[in-house]
């Protein structure tokens, strides 16, 4: 079955957060982004890659899911109505039809509540930046993946799988789906939980040394580092990952595995001590903070 949909990359994530100006400071100086634009009191940041935004911030008062919406970048504006009609048809809510984006960065869009209730936003024609991205200490160069916790994770999976164009690539046990939608192993990841809420979003560093740097850097800035250095099994990626200020669980990884049609999808199970090759030690409770 070929999905109607392909998303071609997992491009960016709106979070709300409880402190615009020192949050905007947090990802800006510390965690290395660059603000792109501030609109109606939403900060766009933006990665290295010259796509005009990879991290919205929204000054909200976080609820159990501080996820305002996740972007995922469409082949064409095809995809768009096609994503609509299907989505329709399945009964999941369209709360806005494709046209013209109310968003900066990107020309079309449309957003869609997932079978989680998760608010999605499908969009194509990304802005470029031209600006200098500048010096700073660590400068991640893109999105890496954003992972979601669901209700119920056959459905999800499903979901993105048939209707977006998601391939169904690895799985932890049966807890952790991880979906691929390019050359990257995964971009997103599914966690079966209670409530829909966020896991963690990851943020792709040049190489190891970088990883390093950053390490070090957010250790001089006294943010709490929750999980690692490591390296995970699925997707074989380095990885360390921190609080924000909210103590959303954000991550420095690189080193994530290219694969094309041939790879053969891994199930890995719990006690393989895969999910940290290097210290074989479990998550630790931070990482489920929120
Ligand atoms: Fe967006």
């Amino acid at each position: 079955m070929t999905a109607p949909v392909k998303v071609t990359k997992v491009g960016h994530v709106g979070i709300k957060v409880n402190d615009l100006s020192r949050h905007g400071e947090f990802y800006t100086d510390t965690w290395g982004l660059g603000l792109t634009e501030e609109d109606r009191g939403t900060l766009y940041l933006r990665a290295e890659e010259p796509t005009h935004h990879v991290l919205a911030l929204y000054e909200d008062t976080p609820d159990a899911n501080v996820v305002d919406h996740l972007g995922l970048q469409v082949r064409d504006r095809d995809d768009l109505e096609r994503a609509a009609e299907e989505l329709a048809r399945r009964g999941l809510e369209v709360l806005t039809p494709p046209g013209p984006s109310s968003e900066p960065g990107q020309t079309r869009a449309m957003r869609f509540r997932d079978v989680a209730g998760q608010v999605v936003e499908l969009y194509c024609e990304p802005e470029q930046v031209r600006d200098e991205y500048g010096p700073r200490p660590v400068k991640p160069t893109k999105l890496s993946h954003v992972v979601l916790h669901v209700p119920n994770i056959d459905e999800a999976v499903a979901m993105y799988r048939d209707v977006l164009g998601f391939r169904e690539i690895d799985w932890n046990g049966h807890w952790m789906a991880f979906l691929n939608c390019n050359a990257d192993h995964h971009s997103l990841a599914l966690v079966a939980a209670e409530e829909p809420k966020l896991h963690h979003v990851a943020f792709e560093v040049h190489d190891w040394m970088d990883l390093a740097k950053g390490i070090y850097n957010l250790g001089e800035h006294h943010v709490p580092r929750v999980w690692g250095p490591g390296r995970h099994g699925a997707g074989n990626n380095v990885f360390s990952y921190f609080w924000d200020l909210d103590k959303n669980v954000i991550e420095y990884t690189c080193e994530v595995d290219q694969v094309d049609d041939s790879y053969q999808p891994k199930v890995w199970e719990p006690a393989s001590g895969q999910p940290d090759w290097w210290c074989a030690y479990p998550p630790p409770p931070q990482m489920n903070n929120r």
